[in-house]
């Protein structure tokens, strides 16, 4: 109680600021999983995701025939099988790939996207962010053979294709992905070009790896579709969020514009904080043998990100004011548990803050930008997660 008191007065906010844009959708929508315990504080959630006896929940995890761990998606494995399947990636997420690879993507397109919005004087920042999104992690994944402009379109249409009762965040998107495996456009228009490309000329990226290690065309789907929805989909909207606020805000925009690169990260997670992406993740705890009757909602969390996110006992006073100078004086990841943690932490995490960073540190540069339209707020109920639609940025043309 006391520390309470000492963070509250040196805390420059008024003690009910809030400074949210997503609270009010997410008081009316969101919902956890029937049979689900809820996890609120930002302690026990993160002790359960780093926990060695959980596993991941939902999405049909416990039903994944993970009976080939080397041919499944990494975030349905757990333990000795999942490390291994980190391990091979971690090399498309380092900070050498982000910056020798990706930093030209990002450049290039965000100069493209830039361009356009000049020559015109209007933009969607939606669909600039999107993508902004589609490019990089389709860089990643080798998905490089095919438009990306089409491809972008083709992803928007499968990801938003149905309404599904499942549990985990990206167990969702794949549960939409499989049941519309063999009828979505974007399996034939850019997964097969990119393999028949990566077998006869391997480059550094997943779907080399994957078509090396002799992964069924199945499975090499069902990565591409992980990478789309874990990476495209999170960043388009973080982007658009973090665009709003900064639009809105102009003493925390001319702090991010006169900002260091590290300060400007400071500003996005804090933001992201406020706003996380995935509003819950599940966790289940292995059953435990000796116990004959061990009730589901007993060992089922749901671990609700956004309320960890605001607890007072970890992100201090005044915990739904933006305040990027937050996670300094808590001593914490500024993201707090926005990218997850423990073993299925966000291996995007870095590629999602750079590309917002550059990308916004740009876009606030181009002469005469301002919001015309700020964007619609809707909810996705199959993803349990805001949608930010149809924001407008107009600019002087030149
Ligand atoms: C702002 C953008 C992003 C947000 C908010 C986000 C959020 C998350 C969260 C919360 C998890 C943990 C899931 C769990 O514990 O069950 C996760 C996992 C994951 N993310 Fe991200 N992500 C973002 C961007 C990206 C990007 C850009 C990529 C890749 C291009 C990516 C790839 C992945 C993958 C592959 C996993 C699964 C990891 C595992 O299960 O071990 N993410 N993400």
């Amino acid at each position: 109680m006391t520390a309470t008191i000492r963070q509250a007065h040196s805390s420059t906010f008024d003690a009910n600021r809030d400074d949210r844009k997503t609270a009010g959708i997410m008081a009316a929508r969101a919902k956890r999983e029937k049979g689900s315990t809820p996890v609120t504080s930002f302690a026990e959630a993160r002790q359960i995701l780093r926990s060695t006896s959980m596993k991941q929940g939902g999405g049909g995890a416990e039903h994944f025939d993970t009976s080939n761990p080397d041919h499944a998606p990494v975030f349905f494995l757990d333990g000795a099988a999942h490390r291994k399947k980190r391990a091979t990636i971690a090399r498309y997420f380092t900070p050498k790939a982000i910056a020798n690879r990706y930093h030209i993507i990002m450049e290039q397109v965000t100069a493209e996207q830039l361009g356009e919005l000049r020559r015109t004087g209007t933009g969607r920042l939606d669909l600039m962010s999107f993508d902004l999104a589609v490019a990089v992690a389709a860089d990643i994944v080798g998905l490089t053979v095919t438009d990306r402009k089409k491809m972008a379109r083709r992803l928007a249409v499968s990801l938003s294709a149905a309404f599904y009762h499942q549990r985990n965040y990206l167990g969702r998107l794949y549960a939409v992905i499989t049941k519309f495996f063999n009828s979505i456009d974007f399996f034939y228009n850019d997964v097969k070009p990119a393999i028949r490309d990566r077998r006869a000329n391997p480059q550094d990226d997943v779907l080399s790896h994957l078509v090396k290690e002799g992964y069924s065309d199945k499975s090499i789907l069902i990565e591409c579709m992980t990478y789309a929805a874990a990476g495209m989909v999170t960043t388009r909207e973080f982007i658009v969020m973090a665009a709003w606020h900064l639009f809105d805000n102009d003493a925390l925009r001319e702090r991010f514009l006169n900002g260091g690169e590290d300060d400007q990260f400071a500003i996005l997670q804090e933001i992201l904080r406020l706003e996380p992406i995935a509003a819950f993740l599940y966790r289940r705890a292995e059953a435990d043998p000796g116990v004959a009757d061990q009730s589901e909602g007993e060992s089922f969390y749901a671990l609700c990100l956004r309320d960890a996110n605001m607890d007072e006992a970890a992100v201090g006073a005044c915990p739904h004011a933006l305040d990027p100078d937050r996670a300094a004086r808590v001593k914490a990841n500024g993201s707090f548990l926005s990218f997850g943690d423990g073993a299925h932490f966000c291996p995007g995490s870095q590629v999602a803050l750079h590309e917002t960073r550059l990308f916004l540190d740009a876009l606030f540069r181009v002469p005469g930008i301002r919001l015309d339209r700020a964007p619609d707020i809707g909810w996705s109920d199959m993803l349990q997660s805001y949608e930010l639609r149809n924001a407008v940025v107009t600019c002087e043309r030149g």
